[in-house]
């Protein structure tokens, strides 16, 4: 259950006082200049009282607090059973253009052969990501999340879709759930040992799993930043070694992409998280060295790195929290593109990283942030 403390009076004008990160706010906000021009409504020439507001206003508007997290904004994991991804499987099943097409495309982004294993895709990134390999050629797809039965649903689900919109033929496509906690080493190398029984062979892996709480640093319940800590660090280490395990083992050229986040550059404001975000720079970090391993292999590593994307996830923390809207809008604020991500926004990413269109492509970070970087 997700619970801010108090609401953020102050919040808009902390972010609008840093009027480069957002100027919508810092427009709409920023009184100085109206204090230096118009002194209650009428053109007389401001006097000295006036022009000592207008000083205490402007030391007040234009000097810190810039930039900074809120520690209000404290927001636990939610409830699992909240967001049943029956009920919300945290994405746009249709967003795009989904389905068959027939232009002409570049052939080293087909999927067509390839084994791919997703975690975390009962839901949210992890099962659009899923979907989108089936998309793009793939047929046989392993879903990997913590409770067998979604993942089940899930893997079913993506298959009664593309027999039913994307004109694949009953049994073409083997899309199977397993239950795997990424945390555990013996669950992850066992799945992937099942996994490798069942297809022969693995060739593209993504980490999506991974989870985020906010709490401020001081106050950030330890069991907490050890459990995330075991999924976002050690989970994706023992997701990409199993891996890598099995590539080597079977001399697959094969790709591996850890999800990351454009918090392993930045440090987001207002809600503070720093175990998260020191999470996240570790995978980016763990998949360059991995690259750098493997590379001799002709495995590829590489990470992907969203900014705000709207999945079943952030969309809980937004519709539950009193200030939802006004944390969204400055997410909104602080990113260029004026708006949070879809998922669908990191489909081409994705694709590209894991198909052969990236046989060039090993130890990087791909940003899909709308800019939130660049500012
Ligand atoms: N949504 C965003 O805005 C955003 C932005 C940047 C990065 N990310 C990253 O993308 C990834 C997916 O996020 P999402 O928004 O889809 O979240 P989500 O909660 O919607 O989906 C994550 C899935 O991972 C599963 N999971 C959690 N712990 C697990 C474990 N120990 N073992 C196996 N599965 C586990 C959950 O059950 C869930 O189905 C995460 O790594 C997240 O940090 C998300």
């Amino acid at each position: 259950m997700l619970a801010t403390r108090t609401a953020l009076p102050s919040l808009a004008r902390q972010v609008a006082s840093r009027s480069h990160l957002a100027p919508a706010l810092a427009r709409n906000l920023s009184t100085t200049p109206n204090l230096l021009t118009k002194h209650n409504g009428s053109d007389r020439k401001p006097d000295a009282k006036d022009k000592a507001a207008t000083a205490a206003t402007a030391a007040k508007l234009d000097k810190p607090p810039f930039a900074r997290t809120v520690d209000e904004v404290t927001i636990p994991y939610p409830d699992d059973s909240t967001r049943h991804p029956s009920k919300d499987v945290g994405h746009s099943t249709t967003g795009g253009k989904v389905g068959r097409h027939t232009q002409r495309t570049l052939a080293s982004f087909s999927m067509e052969g390839k084994v791919c294993v997703v975690t975390g895709a009962a839901r949210g990134l992890g099962n659009l990501i899923a979907r989108t390999f089936v998309e793009s050629g793939a047929n046989h797809v392993a879903v990997l999340d913590l409770k067998p039965d979604e993942c089940k649903q899930a893997a079913d689900d993506i298959d009664a879709w593309f027999t039913q919109h994307g004109q694949t033929q009953p049994g073409e496509l083997s899309v199977e759930g397993y239950g795997c906690d990424i945390s555990n080493e013996q669950a992850v190398q066992d799945t992937f040992q099942r996994i490798r029984q069942k297809y022969g062979r693995i060739d593209v892996v993504v980490n999506s799993a991974g989870i985020v709480e906010n709490f401020p640093a001081t106050e950030y319940p330890t069991e907490k930043m050890r459990k995330l800590y075991d999924i976002n660090v050690h989970g994706s280490y023992f997701v990409a070694r199993e891996a890598a395990k099995h590539m080597l083992a079977d001399g697959i050229r094969g790709s591996i992409v850890l999800v990351a986040s454009m918090s392993a550059a930045v440090t987001n404001i207002p809600q503070p998280q720093a175990p998260y975000n020191a999470s996240k720079a570790a995978v980016r970090h763990m998949a360059g060295s991995f690259a750098v391993e493997w590379a001799k292999a002709g495995i590829r590593v590489n990470s992907l790195s969203p900014g705000y994307m709207l999945t079943s996830l952030t969309r809980t923390i937004l519709d539950s929290s009193p200030t939802g809207k006004e944390l969204k809008q400055t997410w909104e604020n602080l990113t260029p593109m004026g708006r949070m991500g879809n998922p669908e926004d990191l489909k081409g990413a994705i694709i590209y990283l894991a198909s052969d269109a990236s046989a060039f492509t090993t130890g990087t970070d791909l940003l899909v942030d709308g800019g939130y970087t660049a500012v």
